[in-house]
Order: C-alpha cells, then structure tokens, then sequence
C-alpha cells in the first residue's frame, strides 16, 4: 500500500455570508496558495491496526482510538472505512498539516476535512468521488458550528468559484477578468459558532429585521454574480462595501475588522468588507494591482497581523 497525500485549498466567501444560512446565495473563491495536506504512510512494524494521528497545528499527537468519537478525525477516519465497507484499516500513520490560518474565516476546517477524507479514501484504495467527499465534509462542519450553510465544503471539494445557494445544484462561475484582493487578518479569531448563534437569535427575536437585511444581501449577490462576470471592479467594489455595511447592521464586524475596512477604503481599495463568520478573522479589499502596496501599508498601520495578495484568475 503506497503512502498518499491530497491537498485541499482556503476559501474566502466573497459575498453572502450569514444571510446564505438562511437559503439566500452567496460566492465564495478557493484560495490556492494556502492548503491543508493530509499525508497517509503505511507503518508495517506498528502494532496490527494502529493508526497514528499527527496534527501539529492543534497540537494533536495520538492514537485513533484515543481521540473521542465524537473527534471530527477520528468520525472522517471511521466514517469513510464504513462506506469503504473496509472492517479492518491497514496499521498507518497521518499526518495533517497546514498553511491556512486556523479560525480566520478561511475554511481551515473545511480543507482538512475534504484533504482528510481525499487521502484516506485513496490510501483504503477507493477514492471517494467528489459529491461524497462534499457530503462527510459536511457533515464534519456541522460539529463546527451547528447550522452551516454548506458554502465552505462545497468550494472546497469543488475547488472552483461558486454561486452557492442551500439544497440548489452547484453552481460554478469564472470572474470576466482577474481580480485582486488583499485578505488582513484582523489578529483576533472568527468567532463563527458565536456569530452564526447571534444571527439566529435575532432572527428569532425579531424575523421582521433580520429578514430585510438577509433579503438585501441576496440582492448584492445575484448583482455582484452579473458585475464578477462582466469584470467590472468599480462596481464589485461598491457592492462590497454595501455587503459589509448590512453585515455590521447584523452585529458581525468587529472594531478590529472596521479599522481595517476602513483603512483599505482610505488608501484606495474600490471595495471592502469582512469574510467569513466575523467577530474576528480577515478582511477582503478590492484593488487596482498598481495599488498594492499602499492598501497593503495601510492595513497593516490599522492592525493587520498579516497580509496576503490573492488573485482570481479565469480558467481556461
Ligand atoms: O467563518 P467561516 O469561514 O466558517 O464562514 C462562515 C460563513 C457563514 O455564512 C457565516 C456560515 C455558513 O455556514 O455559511
């Protein structure tokens, strides 16, 4: 049985967050220059049916059997043999490793999921094909945070832009033109479970706000789909900014989060907004590659503990 590795990429949710909860669309971008690896490697002289599990990220150094059934690793693991109809795993080592900020609204989890169950299922000798490995990723995001729409598993696994709407069939899209974004990291961790439960309260509480404001960021996501497509970064800019400012009216930003904003907008992005569940985490700016540096100065002067240039680049 030969060792395997699968990779699988960040994420960044362009437009639609929280408000895709509650079957609105959103878009969301992989972001290939930061990956989760899931590397398997056959361990003859270990004890029969040992699996040892490294993740130095979360500091995890085990036995499958140790970690909690209730571990996402070890329900992927056990899961995924299961559907393999495999009772009795190979002695093997994994390792998981990553370059994606861990809660940073850049589907940290997500990735090490889909990269998990990727190398996993080709080490069993069954690579699991790309709507199952996207239905156990979903199924691992929900002990993440309750009542996840889906949108991070799917761009994931599909590594593709998408326009993601709940229960609809997938739908993936090439911007019209490349554009650039810088992703800041506010230095204080997403708080998505927290965010995410927050929402729902409110909407709970109070259907007739929430539901306006869930109802207006569909709207900038179906215009935004149209301007991503023609290529129009003025525009995308503008609808970003108006994303954010109904994401603050739903209590998501931070002040962390609005410096940073706010300093982009200052020093010439053509749009920025927070991604991702919010209270923490990064920001996105829209900008002119020329441009680059000055935005990237100024987030860093408002607090950014790190700054990365993302391209989106059509595909063939
Ligand atoms: O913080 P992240 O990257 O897990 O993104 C959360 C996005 C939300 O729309 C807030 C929740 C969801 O499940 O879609």
């Amino acid at each position: 049985m030969p060792a395997l590795t699968a990779t699988a990429p960040a994420k960044i949710i362009l437009f639609g967050e929280h408000a895709v909860v509650y079957g609105h669309p959103a878009i969301a971008v992989p972001i290939n220059q930061l990956r989760a690896r899931a590397s398997i490697t056959p361990a003859p002289r270990a004890a029969s049916g040992s699996v040892r599990i490294q993740a130095p990220a979360v500091a995890l150094d085990a036995e499958l059997h140790e970690l909690e059934t209730t571990h996402p690793i070890r329900i992927i693991l056990e899961r995924v043999a299961e559907q393999l109809s495999i009772g009795h795993v190979p002695a093997c080592h994994v390792r998981l490793t990553t370059t994606i900020p861990i809660a940073a609204g850049m589907g940290s989890g997500a990735a090490a999921s889909v990269a998990l169950i990727r190398a996993w299922s080709s080490f069993l000798g069954q690579p699991l094909p790309d709507r199952q490995v996207n239905e156990l990723a979903y199924e691992i995001e929900k002990i993440y945070h309750g009542t996840p729409s889906g949108i991070d598993n799917t761009v994931i696994t599909y590594n593709q832009p998408i326009y993601y709407r709940r229960g609809q069939a997938i739908q993936t899209f090439q911007p019209g033109s490349p554009i650039t974004l810088l992703i800041a990291d506010s230095g204080q961790p997403a708080r998505t479970a927290e965010t995410v439960g927050q929402v729902r309260q409110g909407w709970q509480r109070q259907p007739e706000l929430y539901e306006p404001i869930f109802e207006e960021i569909g709207a900038i996501v179906v215009a935004a789909r149209e301007q991503l497509g023609k290529g129009n970064l003025t525009e995308i800019g503008r609808l970003m900014d108006a994303n954010q400012a109904l994401l603050a009216r739903l209590g998501v930003s931070s002040a962390g989060l609005e410096a940073l904003i706010l300093s982009a907008r200052q020093a010439g992005a053509l749009g920025a907004k927070l991604t991702g569940g919010g209270g923490g985490g990064n920001m996105i700016a829209l900008i002119d590659p020329q441009d680059r540096e000055r935005v990237s100065a100024a987030l860093t002067g408002a607090g950014a503990t790190g700054v990365l240039v993302a391209d989106i680049v059509p595909q063939g």
